[in-house]
């Protein structure tokens, strides 16, 4: 079974809603590619704009972060039936910058994975090693305990919903990008390791991306890899050149 292409933007802290309308337009006629799910990923505030003017369009909306409770004394926060009632359909979970700026460990992460499949939105689990396990060469070990931790109690036909983002740390915004074959090397391994916890067809349904300073010049050769189905883009994606990666 061929796995549909799934390019979608982070846009992380950025745009205010009346810049994100504006994002939106900009890119409209850009991303318009029917072979591919393109997600836009938007700060909570610029959900309920972002989904008003993508009305109609073929991109779909995604969003950063949620707690796990569905309502109460949790100040500040959003959860996940608010995401899904505000069209929200993919959500973010585990990125490297929740899990080193805001102390978020697997447990919470795995709770998260689990609350997001109930309340019907698709997770973008996230996993990447740090420059210093790169070098150490232990790197292996330590997605591959990510992603046992994170789906902890997670079933098969979830997961075959899944989306998976692998994101070396050592190539977020700092536009060194993991080579197209480093990044093939540990999406495959990904791919082997749901095979090993799930079984084939699980693995050979399960969507992964590769993020880290994708950009409109290495989009298509990372995408060529047999493992790679899709990107997880930062920066690149609150530009003109996102519409380039869609249609790599
Ligand atoms: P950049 O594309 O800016 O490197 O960010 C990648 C990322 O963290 C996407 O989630």
């Amino acid at each position: 079974m061929a796995r549909r292409r799934i390019i979608a933007g982070n846009w992380k802290m950025n745009k205010t809603p009346s810049e994100a309308v504006e994002l939106c337009k900009t890119l409209k006629d850009l991303v318009k590619n029917d072979a591919v799910d393109v997600v836009y990923c938007v700060p909570a505030i610029d959900i309920v704009p972002v989904a008003e003017t993508i009305k109609g369009t073929n991109v779909e909306l995604g969003a950063e972060n949620f707690y796990i409770e569905d309502k109460g004394a949790f100040t500040g926060e959003i959860s996940a039936p608010m995401l899904k009632d505000a069209g929200v359909k993919y959500i973010i979970i585990g990125h490297s910058e929740r899990r080193d700026i805001f102390g978020e460990n697997d447990i919470l992460i795995n709770a998260k994975v689990k609350k997001a499949f109930e309340a019907g939105l698709s997770p973008i689990l996230c996993c990447g090693e740090s420059l210093a396990l790169r070098k150490a060469g232990t790197f292996k070990e330590w997605i591959k305990r990510q992603i046992t931790w994170d789906l902890d109690g997670v079933t098969a036909d979830q997961v075959k919903k899944l989306v998976i983002a692998y994101e070396p740390i050592w190539a977020i915004g700092t536009g060194e990008t993991a080579t197209a074959d480093q990044a093939e090397e540990v999406c495959k391994l990904i791919r082997d390791l749901i095979a090993e916890m799930y079984d084939s067809a699980t693995a050979e349904e399960v969507r992964i991306q590769y993020g880290g300073s994708m950009n409109a010049g290495n989009a298509a050769e990372l995408l060529s890899k047999p493992n790679i189905d899709g990107g997880l883009i930062g920066g690149a994606s609150l530009k003109e050149d996102f519409g380039k990666i869609v249609n790599a």
